[in-house]
């Protein structure tokens, strides 16, 4: 309690500690964060083996999921914080974007609880755990940064000139990377999540054998598209298996299946590399920030990195650990927030609100 104490006081410079939820899709993250950017605990349950013999996401399954692991995750996370929970500050948790129910689970936990300990909830928008989670790490970019934000749901391109201001300078038409990833490995016969899996099968295959398309690589704007070069692999590998049917595809043998998606990889990380270092020029940056699941993508850190410096770039990661859906980065953006502004602290709405679809500059609007 004498830590709790001490917070309280304004003029002391005590860091305070923000309990955050993650629960957006199929991760449920639960992390202790302080006010100068520590993680004091954190706690991660992946769903991937629950949906696995469904090709993806069942979304009941995943708020059943859900409201069973948060507890047991949150007593993980303070046991190795070394905490009891009236110590925290702040209560903080993602109020979307995400699957409703899934978002509905962590929120209704994450709200009850700060209202029985009388605590503040901070609200966080879920690509604004992933834009700032490059600043978890060992080596992290200082503001302002043009970031390459990738994930299942989004692919976009935003400047960030300081915490809050997130300008949204393109994105995808269509497919989110992730997506490709996921739906091009699904076509092949690989298993849910699509995007480790083939990037794994690629390291074997030849990335030049198939010429697939590069969807508005060379368009004036920094919108991109992704659909296109899935159905270019779908009609490559019907080819291929000669089939005529596109449920078939996955008869291809191994070998086509390396090549094909060493070429898949090949082309959308040419686009998003392409994409980055121009959005960069046109705002101005020389750095580079990447976030989001397809971050973790091996080939897309090499290309970004080696490119990026030609152009006198620095390209910032986050740790592997962090590309995907955690607490941790929900924990530390809200935790920034409190930095930047105590007055959180006093806020005492639990009238919750889940937002299944939210941009990140109406969040802050
Ligand atoms: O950020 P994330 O955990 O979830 C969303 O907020 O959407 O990203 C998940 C996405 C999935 O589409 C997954 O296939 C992709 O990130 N992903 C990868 C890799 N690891 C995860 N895609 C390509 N290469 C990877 N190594
Ligand atoms: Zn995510």
């Amino acid at each position: 309690m004498e830590v709790h104490t001490q917070l309280n006081d304004s003029n002391n410079k005590v860091p305070q500690v923000v309990l955050g939820f993650e629960s957006s899709c199929d991760e449920t993250g639960v992390a202790l964060c302080t006010t100068d950017g520590r993680i004091l605990g954190q706690a991660l349950h992946s769903q991937i083996a629950m949906h696995k013999d469904y090709g993806g996401v069942v979304p009941e399954l995943a708020s059943r999921d859900h409201i069973r692991r948060l507890i047991p995750l949150m007593n993980e996370a303070l046991a190795e914080a070394g905490m009891q929970l009236q110590e925290v500050d702040a209560i903080a948790v993602t109020t979307g974007p995400g699957l409703p129910g899934a978002l509905m689970a962590g929120c209704a936990f994450a709200y009850s609880l700060a209202a029985g300990l009388g605590k503040p909830v901070i609200p966080v928008h879920h690509l604004e755990g992933h834009l700032l989670s490059p600043l978890l790490s060992a080596k992290p970019p200082a503001f302002p940064f043009t970031a390459l934000l990738v994930s299942g749901g989004h692919s976009q391109l935003m400047a960030v000139e300081h915490l809050g201001s997130y300008e949204l300078l393109g994105e995808t038409l269509d497919d989110a990377a992730g997506e490709a990833f996921d739906k091009t490995a699904k076509m092949i016969g690989l298993p849910y999540p699509g995007g480790p899996a083939l990037s794994k099968l690629a390291e074997q295959g030849d990335p030049t054998r198939f010429e697939l398309p590069r969807p508005m690589m060379h368009s004036k704007d920094l919108m991109m598209s992704f659909s296109g070069l899935k159905t270019s692999v779908l009609t490559t590998a019907m080819k291929l298996a000669g089939v005529q049917n596109p449920s078939e595809t996955m008869r291809l043998n191994e070998q086509d299946k390396c090549d094909l998606s060493a070429s898949f990889q090949a082309a959308i990380v040419d686009v998003l590399v392409k994409k980055s270092l121009k959005a960069c020029k046109q705002a101005g940056h020389n750095r580079l920030v990447i976030a989001g699941g397809v971050g973790a993508n091996k080939h897309l850190r090499e290309r970004l990195t080696a490119e990026a410096k030609r152009k006198g770039i620095e390209v910032f990661f986050p740790e592997l650990s962090l590309c995907t859906d955690n607490g941790a980065m929900i924990a530390y953006a809200a935790a920034m927030r409190l930095a930047d502004n105590p007055k959180l602290l006093e806020s005492r709405d639990y009238a919750m609100q889940t937002k299944p679809r939210c941009a990140l500059n109406e969040a802050w609007a």
